[in-house]
């Protein structure tokens, strides 16, 4: 009996070896339908290969596809548990042809697969097609020699397959299994359709058409092949049921429930442990593809799905949190095929038992309240609103999960009321940010946040995305259209760009109309608005008009993303190396994470001495090299602490953070060999593993405020120009002393000293020549007695004003008593020095001398001690007027 894992290796090498290409599957959150909430069928990721707007090296592929329907249109949430085929997760089968092949290789092929390969016997099947496909009909008869009554006509959108209300479509031709008549169920097309005898197996499309908004249909320029088969039903069959749950591997992971809830797997709980295998799934593969649980778009449709397994789980009597026990079966079961749901084990647990550990919390009460709701109504009373408001407000119950209870005591919920109770929150929260001094323009994004809910951030996982335009703003108001060399802001329904936070830039880059690629506009920034939750995209308009719920193709400027990312990342390399190399005391203070450097201040109170510097520089490197992968978790503020990750002083952190955390710490020393080195609460972008981050080099530090020292750094391509630029600098240096470049140093600092040697001797020489009359001396250097007192002035040039106390002194001890003025000619300006000798200071002082010389040569002030006094003056040419002003002190 082939297992599941074996019918899609089957599928699979069956279209390999018709010439098909087998793609991955693509992740759940589509990337290139902004319509689509998840993706619900294998050709989504094909759509733009069928409409010829994109083109790819093959023409033929064969998929596995994950799906999920549990939110917008296809919602099968409600029933899944309690009937064989309905899931919120499944995977589909699909061979697909890009204008290759057409009908009359489709059919052939899948008549051979199904009854060849998989070995169904032909009286088992029948088939649909669309009531005027004769074609397909003819083809079926000569292919499968069905007889008429098993190629079955229908007229409806059944037989028309359409992916939306646009895009490619065309018609359809479906095959069945009979699981007999032991079932109860007619064929296609009869009152009894709905019964589970008659089963559709495989879907497929002629996809033949693009259907435009409009209603128009054109035809597609090829004729193209999509087909579908969901793989739970074709194992059932072929392992002999016609229940997808009692398959191999829904089997074992409704097993794998009762081990861990120590109940039997077909007992009372049988339909919990349906509930739990099947949303076990959805769960698992929506967080490996970045879904987190949340209140707004995707992550509330994970958060439903989540506490509708929780609260089937509580039913069983699980005391403790259990569905995260669980994930190692699913690993065990579909690791293989999906790769992604084993590298995000990790992730999907810990996002489990943090949101049933949360839940749980509140489930009791929220149960009890439901029950005595219920005990005061009269029997088959729906629950009014309200009571299912606050169950859904205080109690964390969505509303399909309190349905989900209603329906097994046969009773339903007053959804109008609800959505009334709802309504009247949202007015009285409104009402309170008006009241809140919200600056005017604020508003508008808190109302965009309230009317579109947050805007689901892509960028983890993806530089490209398709997305729809929310709204369009400009100059603080909400327009319809922003046209050519216009300027706003754009809110879309999903993003990769990051909004500027945590240090980290906004991300630029530019959105593209789907409708037509060439009109563009450029993304110059990105910022987060009404409290964090609405992206909005600084836009400026190159080409064209952008309008409301205009499709459009995102694209982030990779090479600056690459740049900030590696930025990023080294950041937190650089807190976890200062954290050692400094100590504990190192607390982030501030950071920039820039395209073109990093820069990050952090608490401590000294200059770091280049050794620390190096020492720094040189573990961030070692890290570099490490090249560890680079994990995110997500966990509870405390979970987080407890584990040690770095939170920001003074952060406030919602009900759940993100860690990341990257290398593992080698040699000795806190932590030890073998743990995480560095593991920091944080939301923003980073490279995969740390050699993505290439080089790392430090600019220096510098104080940044008290207490507070900051280094610049540089990364990968900026690091690596930064060092060359160096290198280029040593070797003209180099150059320039005739060294080698090692010798540089030696050969600087001994220039220095040389140079230091020789202006001591210069000034030196200076004074000898000064005091022995030489040349420099421009007035007289005999000195007269005036009122009984030896004055000696001077005017030199050719020393500095520095030179002067030296020859101020050397001259006072040459009179022994008597007086001194030195005037300086130095390049235009002037610079005075007087002396007094001690025997003379009590009478005379030398700062009056200065003053009066000073007050000629075109200065202000003079100062000193009666025994010496310097100033300066704007010009030189008085200096005999300054002789004179200072005899004049002196009585002459
Ligand atoms: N797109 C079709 C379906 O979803 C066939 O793959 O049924």
């Amino acid at each position: 009996m082939p297992t599941l894992n074996d019918i899609r290796s089957t599928f699979l090498n069956y279209f390999e070896k018709q010439d098909h290409e087998v793609v991955p599957s693509s992740p759940l959150v589509p990337r290139n339908d902004p319509t689509l909430m998840f993706v619900n069928s294998g050709m989504v990721q094909f759509k733009n290969l069928f409409t010829g707007v994109e083109h790819r090296d093959y023409q033929r592929a064969a998929t596995a596809q994950k799906c999920v329907r549990a939110g917008g249109k296809h919602n099968d949430l409600d029933n899944v548990g309690y009937t064989a085929r309905h899931h919120t997760f499944f995977e589909m089968l699909g061979n697909f042809s890009f204008g290759d092949y057409f009908k009359s290789e489709a059919i052939p092929y899948a008549w051979e697969l199904l009854t060849k390969e998989f070995d169904i016997p032909k009286d088992r099947l029948l088939v649909t097609v669309y009531h005027t496909d004769d074609e397909a009909a003819e083809i079926w008869k000569k292919v499968a020699g069905l007889p008429d009554d098993r190629i079955i006509r229908i007229a409806t959108n059944d037989n028309f397959w359409m992916m939306g209300p646009t895009g490619p479509c065309g018609p359809c031709t479906e095959i069945f299994f009979d699981h007999g008549d032991k079932y109860w169920g007619g064929p296609p097309g009869t009152p009894e359709e709905d019964g589970d005898r008659f089963v559709e197996i495989w879907n497929l499309v002629f996809m033949q058409y693009q259907q435009f908004e409009d209603g128009t249909r054109t035809e597609l320029s090829a004729q193209s092949i999509d087909t579908g088969m969901g793989i739970e039903r074709v194992a059932a069959l072929l392992q002999g049921t016609n229940d997808n749950y009692a398959t191999d591997l829904m089997r074992s992971l409704i097993e794998a429930s009762a081990d861990v809830s120590s109940t039997y797997p077909d007992g009372p709980g049988k339909t919990h442990h349906r509930v739990i295998a099947d949303h076990l799934r959805s769960t698992s593969f929506l967080i490996a593809d970045g879904v987190m649980p949340s209140n707004d778009g995707r992550g509330y449709v994970l958060r439903r799905i989540m506490r509708r397994a929780m609260r089937h789980a509580h039913l069983l009597g699980a005391q403790d949190p259990m569905m995260y026990k669980l994930v190692p079966a699913l690993v065990r079961q579909m690791g293989a095929a999906y790769p992604e749901l084993g590298r995000a084990q990790p992730l999907i647990e810990e996002t489990l038992r943090l949101e049933e550990t949360r839940f749980k919390q509140t489930l009791d009460r929220g149960l009890k309240l439901l029950d005595d709701e219920l005990g005061g109504l009269p029997e088959d009373a729906p629950l009014p609103g309200a009571a299912a408001f606050k169950l859904y407000d205080t109690y964390g119950f969505p509303l399909d999960l309190t349905q989900d209870a209603l329906r097994e005591k046969g009773r339903n919920v007053d959804t109008a009321g609800f959505d009334t109770a709802m309504a009247d929150q949202k007015a009285k929260a409104r009402a309170a940010w008006s009241g809140s001094g919200e600056a005017a323009d604020a508003a508008i994004w808190f109302d965009l946040a309230e009317t579109h809910g947050a805007t689901d951030f892509l960028g983890y996982d993806t530089e490209t995305a398709e997305g729809q335009i929310l709204a369009l703003i400009k100059d603080g108001a909400e327009v319809n259209s922003l046209s050519t060399g216009e300027s706003g802001w754009v809110v879309l329904n999903q993003t990769p760009f990051y909004g500027e936070a945590g240090g980290q830039v906004g991300d630029t880059g530019w959105l593209r109309r789907l409708a037509n690629e060439d009109d563009q506009a450029e993304v110059t920034d990105t910022h987060r608005m009404g409290g964090g939750k609405v992206f909005a995209h600084h836009v400026t308009i190159q080409g064209g008009t952008f309008g409301k719920n205009d499709a459009v193709q995102l694209e982030v400027d990779h090479r600056r993303r690459t740049s900030i990312r590696a930025n990023h990342s080294a950041t937190h390399l650089l807190h976890e190396a200062l954290r050692r190399a400094l100590g504990d005391h190192v607390v982030q203070r501030g950071s920039l994470n820039a395209p073109d450097r990093l820069r990050f201040d952090f608490s401590h109170g000294k200059a770091l001495t280049l050794e620390e510097l190096n020492q720094v520089e040189a573990e961030v490197n070692d890290y570099i090299r490490q090249n560890a992968t680079v994990d995110t978790r997500i966990m509870t503020p405390d979970d987080a602490r407890n584990i040690g990750a770095q939170a920001l002083f003074g952060e406030k952190y919602g009900d759940e953070v993100r860690v990341v955390s990257m290398g593992k710490r080698s040699g000795s020393g806190k932590g030890g060999t073998g743990d995480t080195y560095s593991l920091e609460l944080c939301g923003g972008t980073h490279v995969a593993r740390t050699g993505d981050i290439g080089v790392f080099v430090t600019m220096g530090d510098s104080a940044s405020s008290a207490g507070v020292r900051r280094i610049e750094a540089l990364t990968g391509a900026e690091a690596f120009a930064y060092l060359s630029q160096q290198d280029h600098r040593l070797a003209e240096t180099a150059l320039e002393l005739k060294a080698q470049a090692a010798d540089v140093p030696a050969r600087v600092r001994a220039l220095l000293d040389e140079r230091k040697a020789l202006s001591n001797e210069v000034a030196q020489l200076r004074r000898e020549l000064a005091m022995s009359g030489g040349a420099g001396q421009t007035g007289g250097a005999e000195s007269r007695e005036i009122n009984g007192v030896k004055f000696m002035a001077q005017v030199l040039s050719g020393v500095s004003g520095k030179d002067l106390p030296p020859l101020i002194d050397a001259h006072k001890s040459q009179l022994g008593s008597g007086a001194v003025l030195l005037i300086a000619d130095t390049g235009g300006k002037a610079a005075v020095a007087a002396g007094v000798t001690p025997d003379l200071t009590a009478t005379l002082s030398a700062v009056d001398l200065v003053k009066a010389a000073v007050a000629e040569l075109g200065g202000k002030g003079g100062g000193g001690r009666p025994d010496m006094a310097q100033g300066g003056g704007a010009s030189a040419e008085n200096a005999q007027s300054a002789i004179k002003a200072a005899e004049a002190v002196l009585g002459g």
